[in-house]
């Protein structure tokens, strides 16, 4: 399996606090059938700012101590990007990584804040598409305005977005409203990636194998090998060919 999305990289966000953690959490993803992983710390200024000479640098320490180790996870690096002012000005300077170009388009994972969805997000994304930038919207089920009100969802497919979902919500761990939401979007065929957004050994672990048993149940082992596999394997081979 693919895991698309998780913060990995030890210290510079809120997730692995240091490399024991980075490591255990490597451990947890193998021993999952996690067979290739993208690091993809915040970058979100004024919070974490990050850069992509960083993270490449932590990226290519971090898959050394792995092999170390004798953890044996493909291993490559993008960014979860926080939708906000600065944004125009980091994808006209180059400073933002992507997480995959597929056909002559790059893809942005494009973190919503978790509360609302930001007046003008339609315009900031017909902007990147005309940029030829596509997005990856994580974890859409977590939102508060889109819990409240579908009509997002409908708006953000339009708009060409792709979507990932957090595997531990369709377990139910981030509530009722977050798992129905989230079936709700499988069953309509509409998501594309599930992913852990793995944080810590404790709080968010990077497991996929429950999610993908739920979602095999719920709409059949094939979608669930494009959602856990297929899909997010071709969205990412760019990334994991720069080895
Ligand atoms: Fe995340």
């Amino acid at each position: 399996m693919f895991d698309i999305h998780s913060h990995i990289l030890p210290g510079i966000d809120d997730g692995a606090k240091d490399l024991a953690e980075s490591l255990a959490l490597l451990e947890i993803a193998q021993n999952d059938g996690i067979t290739h992983m993208v690091a993809t710390p915040h970058i979100h200024l004024g919070r974490f700012n990050n850069t992509i000479t960083g993270i490449n640098n932590d990226i290519t320490a971090l898959k050394s101590a792995a092999e170390d180790n004798g953890i044996f996870i493909n291993l490559a690096v993008a960014a979860e990007i926080r939708l906000d002012v600065e944004l125009m000005g980091l994808v006209l300077s180059n400073k933002l990584p992507f997480i995959g170009k597929v056909d002559n388009f790059n893809y942005m994972l494009l973190e919503l804040p978790h509360s609302n969805v930001p007046q003008g997000f339609d315009k900031l994304i017909t902007w990147l598409a005309n940029k030829n930038i596509k997005v990856v919207i994580p974890h859409p089920e977590r939102n508060r305005d889109i819990q409240s009100n579908p009509f997002y969802i409908q708006r953000l497919n339009q708009l060409g977005c792709e979507f990932q979902l957090t595997a531990s919500s369709i377990e139910g761990a981030w509530g009722e409203a977050a798992k129905k939401i989230s079936f709700n979007m499988l069953e309509s065929n509409i998501v594309k990636y599930i992913a852990t957004d793995a944080h810590s050994v404790k709080r968010r672990p990077p497991i996929l194998s429950k999610a993908r048993e739920i979602v095999s149940e719920l709409i059949g082992s094939s979608k669930a090998n494009e959602i856990f596999r297929k899909n997010p394997e071709s969205l990412t081979k760019s990334l994991f060919n720069e080895k």
